[in-house]
């Protein structure tokens, strides 16, 4: 196995915290890397104006892998506030780091496992026949496309003209919006396109395929989004039909897997999404795994791939003298990285490790405890961060 390099992202809070102790179980495991910092964040936001700076860019196209760990967001006169007085009035305007990455490298492809840990306290458990208490396994992988849709960023408040033009030639708006006054309506497009529908729905049957899942359920709202979910169910049902015949394509509608996920979510599988939904999904089926904690996704592009857990830079927890975030989710997300690199041999092993410890049961963070996250929580009999890791490095 020749020595890779593979960029390292702290960003905010957490970030750091979780990422060295990823880090740290990558090394003990066997994994050969290098790991070389970029800068990415708050920080860079207020002594640069660029929370994203072009060097790090120029790293990642370079080493094309990341371990990202998390950034701190706040909103755009907070942002002003904060940035050093030498830089404002100069047209600097704060946008998220993390989206800025997706966007620049084209990381489309996002996906976001949800497996339930055998014996953690967190899983979610349902009454079933005689009031019998069951505790239904979840083994859920969501892709969710990721650059696009309603979170693709073009969107007006008191549109210009040729916009509020083209919105009147649409016989819907002239019947529901015709009568409002201009800057009294806000505009966010929810656009899709083929070559990116294409791309998402195939990683998603691809994935199905290769690791044994019997199903790859499209979770949009045909029925009433009828332009852009419509197009991603039928272009669904062409490529099943053409090239993966072996698997089983469902359809649902958002608000129905919603309800559907805490009834019977052990039925589901691999699900795809547009970017909004697949965002609303994969945290709905992160809650019935043990939430924030837990969750891990990646960013996967045609060149660069970055992986990192669902939860954010979580600042009030960043200044504890003993960190006692969960450091799962940032595990499990270098497990993804692992398996991106063809390296199944060292995430099984950590995947093991990890399941050992949450089954055993001897070694829980505050949130396995149900605890609120106060910086007494080890005195309780908490493990911290560190002691998480530590237990995961020993059954490695
Ligand atoms: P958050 O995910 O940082 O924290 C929410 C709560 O979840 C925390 O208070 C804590 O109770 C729990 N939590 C988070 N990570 C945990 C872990 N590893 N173990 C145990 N418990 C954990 O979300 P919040 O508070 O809404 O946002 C904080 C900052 O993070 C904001 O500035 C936001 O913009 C940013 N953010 C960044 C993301 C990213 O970097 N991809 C994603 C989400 C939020
Ligand atoms: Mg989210």
């Amino acid at each position: 196995m020749s020595k890779r390099t593979i960029v390292k992202l702290p960003g905010d809070g957490i970030g750091r915290t979780v990422l060295d102790q990823a880090i740290r179980v990558l090394d003990k495991a066997g994994f050969q890397a290098d790991y070389v910092e970029g800068d990415i964040g708050w920080e860079f936001w207020r002594m640069e104006g660029n929370p994203l700076p072009d060097r790090t860019i120029k790293l990642l196209q370079e080493h094309k892998t990341a371990l990202f760990g998390a950034i701190t967001s706040k909103p755009k006169d907070e942002a002003m506030e904060e940035l050093d007085p030498s830089l404002r009035d100069k047209g600097y305007i704060y946008s998220s780091p993390i989206v800025g990455l997706r966007q620049h490298f084209n990381l489309d492809i996002c996906i976001r496992p949800c497996k339930t840990y055998k014996g953690n306290p967190l899983n979610f458990i349902r009454r079933g026949v005689g009031d019998k208490i069951e505790e239904p396994l979840v083994d859920v992988v969501i892709f969710r496309q990721n650059t696009e849709g309603l979170y693709g960023g073009v969107e007006w408040s008191d549109p210009p003209e040729q916009v509020y033009n083209a919105l009147l030639s649409h016989p819907k708006f002239r019947q529901n919006f015709g009568t409002v006054p201009k800057n009294e309506i806000s505009v966010s497009t929810r656009i899709f396109t083929k070559k990116a529908t294409e791309r998402i729905l195939r990683a998603a049957f691809n994935h199905a395929r290769k690791y044994g899942f019997n199903s790859v359920t499209v979770c949009e709202k045909p029925n009433v989004i009828r332009e852009t979910s419509g197009m991603m169910y039928k272009m669904a049902r062409e490529l099943q039909k053409n090239e993966f015949q072996d698997i089983e394509l469902w359809n649902t509608n958002i608000d129905a897997q919603m309800m559907w996920l805490t009834k019977n979510p052990e039925n589901y599988g691999v699900i795809v999404a547009g970017n909004m939904f697949g965002d609303i999904v994969s945290d709905g089926f992160a809650g019935l795994i043990g939430g924030l904690g837990f969750a891990c996704s990646a960013n996967i592009g045609d060149d660069v791939a970055v992986f990192e857990p669902t939860h954010g830079s979580a600042p009030k927890y960043a200044g504890y003298r003993i960190p006692i975030v969960n450091p799962i989710a940032m595990i499990e997300s270098a497990c993804l990285m692992l398996d991106h690199l063809d390296e199944q041999d060292l995430s099984k092993k950590i995947r093991k490790a990890v399941a050992r410890v949450i089954e055993d049961g001897e070694v829980r963070t505050y949130d396995m405890m149900k605890l609120s996250g106060q910086a007494d929580v080890v005195e309780k009999g908490a493990a911290s961060t560190i002691e998480m890791t530590d237990a995961i490095i020993k059954n490695l």
